[in-house]
């Protein structure tokens, strides 16, 4: 059976006035009716394959989670709290701790978007026998422009159906590699979806990043137990150096494998990307919530709480909460940060 780990540790920003540090983005409902973190574990919940997952989330965050995830009847396997984030390495670290060693570890972030699941669970397929094997596995995606926010991973040699060993990985190039590599048509992006065994990858932790497998080990042995909640000691966890797996690892290791994958995936990193998700009224408006669009096309607009009106307006996003309102023209959605750093200067 395969483990799904699930890293639920973002505060995600880029959606503001919707995701707050209260209530980030993996717990909103942003394309449907559930919310992000439980359609991710909604993905893997076929019983033949999967086990229950590990949640690994800050600990301002794991009451919420454990309510969305009973409220869909996902029960996990553990919901490891963190004291404060150390990035991804070490929470991947914790839950491959809390793991059988020769577990098959499914780390996924909590707030993607994934249309085609058979596809993204073929891809897992083609990857289990190297995973037995000991190799570090991602899921490549086809890059379409020169995103300057993700992992490059360039194919090499293939070394079993539909899966190559990674003759490079960059993490978050600047702009003219990521030009450079969206040119050569060997790349693609890293998912950010990882299958390894539990026991493979703390042994590459160990190898490049000690002090952090340390600290998980440390950490782990002195948790307290409530239920399913995990803590780790404080502590220890907080000494430990805080980095990326994709810088950690993933860029130093050489029997990582990545398998390309078409599974409609988006991590839905800012309100223009959810407007390419959403489903069209037919004037190319995405609406959410109590709208009322007079002569109003191609816009998002999202009312939470309140009634949003429009007449006449187009290719607008249009986002309102009972206590924040922003307007702003489409195209230009990963400006929201600005806004979220004024607000904090303010405080
Ligand atoms: N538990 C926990 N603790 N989760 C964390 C922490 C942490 O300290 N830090 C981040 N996460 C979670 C986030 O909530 C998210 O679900 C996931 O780990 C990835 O973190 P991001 O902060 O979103 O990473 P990124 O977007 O900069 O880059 C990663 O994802 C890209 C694809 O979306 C990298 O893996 C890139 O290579 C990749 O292309
Ligand atoms: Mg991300």
């Amino acid at each position: 059976l395969i483990t799904p780990v699930i890293l639920s540790g973002g505060s995600g920003t880029r959606l503001w006035p919707l995701s707050r540090s209260k209530r980030p983005k993996q717990l909103l409902a942003l394309t449907g009716s559930e919310t992000m973190l439980q359609m991710t574990a909604g993905r893997c919940v076929d019983g033949g394959r999967f086990g229950k997952p590990i949640i690994v989330t800050n600990a301002a965050h794991a009451d919420d989670i454990g309510a969305q995830l009973t409220a869909s009847g996902q029960a996990p396997a553990a919901i490891i709290t963190e004291p404060a984030g150390r990035n991804t390495a070490p929470a991947i670290a914790l839950a491959a701790i809390e793991a059988q060693p020769d577990a098959a570890l499914l780390v996924m972030p909590s707030d993607h978007v994934i249309r085609d699941v058979p596809a993204f669970h073929a891809a897992i397929e083609h990857a289990l026998p190297l995973v037995a094997e000991g190799w570090l596995v991602t899921f490549g995606i086809t890059p379409d422009a020169p995103e300057t926010g993700y992992g490059y991973i360039q194919r090499g040699e293939a070394i079993a159906n539909g899966v190559h060993r990674v003759a490079a990985f960059v993490e978050k190039p600047d702009r003219a590699r990521a030009e450079e590599y969206l040119a050569r048509g060997d790349y693609s992006w890293n998912g950010g979806i990882f299958l390894f065994r539990a026991d493979a990858y703390l042994a590459a932790l160990e190898r490049h990043a000690p002090a952090m497998a340390e600290a998980a080990r440390a950490s782990m042995a002195g948790a307290s137990r409530d239920g399913v909640v995990v803590t780790p000691e404080r502590e220890t966890f907080l000494g430990s150096p805080s980095e990326s797996i994709d810088y950690a690892i993933m860029e130093k290791d050489d029997r990582v494998a990545v398998v390309p994958v078409e599974m409609g995936w988006s991590d839905v990193g800012s309100w223009d990307a959810l407007h390419g998700l959403g489903d069209d009224d037919g004037a190319g408006n995405v609406i959410h919530g109590d709208v009322v669009a007079i002569d109003t096309s191609h816009c998002l607009i999202r009312g939470e709480g309140v009634v949003v009106t429009t007449v006449g307006v187009k290719d607008l996003i249009v986002v309102a909460t009972r206590d924040a309102v922003m307007i702003l023209p489409r195209g230009s959605s990963q400006e929201v940060k600005r806004v979220v750093e004024q607000l904090k200067a303010r405080a």
